[in-house]
């Protein structure tokens, strides 16, 4: 169960976490539903415009090295938003059969035109797929938008389809400071943690796959400016 970030290529973000904190409460209701809002509303309300870049293209190449994969290999990218990930593995690995699984309707419709027919909308906690079905399932920044109990079933359910070919990455914080910056910015996590309170729950889920952090790190602008409390969020205080 090796700790390892396959997202390292990923470009940094620029956060006005501020700005997202004053207007937070409504905004989380709104984001909480995944619509058009979430991926393509203001910066406000979720990714601010979700659109196709190729940021994707070197975390591909290196999931297909992670795992030696090969065509006719399979894979599934569980909260797969628009399909990115899919189209730039299914490029660079012609042959690779990639699918993607999301719970967004509104994500899947705005879909990249290649990832026709290779999407279903569906729930990570209840994976509507085989036993050891595949031979890679990638699940990035979508287990923590569950509460905690059903995180825990969605982390088994990513085990079962694809037993130590999993890579979870998932909302973490390293100290006090970061969680509540984290709270500041955040708008559809429901349940986060330490990496060590992480790591148990992968543990109690019997998950031997691979997995890493997103951490929203500090910045420099002071933290009191940002704070607000976010009310039906289950996060422990633990440091
Ligand atoms: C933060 S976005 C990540 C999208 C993409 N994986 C990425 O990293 O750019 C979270 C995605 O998980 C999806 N999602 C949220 N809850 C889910 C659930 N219970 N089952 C499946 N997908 C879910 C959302 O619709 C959204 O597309």
């Amino acid at each position: 169960m090796p700790e390892i970030n396959l997202l390292r290529s990923y470009p940094k973000a620029r956060r006005n976490v501020a700005a997202r904190a004053a207007t937070k409460d409504s905004n989380r209701a709104i984001a909480l539903k995944f619509g058009m809002e979430y991926y393509d509303g203001t910066r406000e309300q979720g990714y601010g415009g979700y659109r196709y870049d190729g940021r994707w293209k070197p975390i591909a190449r290196d999931m297909i090295d992670h795992w030696g994969l090969k065509p006719g290999m399979r894979v599934v990218d569980i909260g797969c938003a628009k399909g990115f990930l899919i189209k730039d593995m299914m490029d660079a690995c012609p042959g690779l059969e990639v699918w993607g699984l999301d719970i967004s309707e509104y994500g899947l419709k705005n879909a990249m035109p290649e990832c026709a027919g290779r999407l279903v909308r569906g729930n990570v906690r209840e994976l509507p797929f085989p036993d050891k079905f595949f031979d890679a399932a990638i699940c990035i920044n979508a287990v923590h938008n569950l509460p905690r109990a059903d995180a825990l079933t969605a982390i088994r359910e990513i085990e079962r389809v694809a037993p130590g070919k999993g890579y979870i990455q998932i909302d973490a914080y390293r100290s006090e400071l970061e969680r509540e910056h984290f709270v500041n910015w955040m708008l559809t996590c429901l349940c986060f943690d330490t990496l060590e309170g992480w790591r148990d729950m992968f543990r109690w889920a019997g998950y031997t796959g691979d997995y890493y952090w997103t951490i929203i790190e500090l910045d420099v602008r002071p933290l009191a400016e940002a704070r607000c409390s976010v009310p039906g969020i289950d996060g422990l205080a633990r440091a």
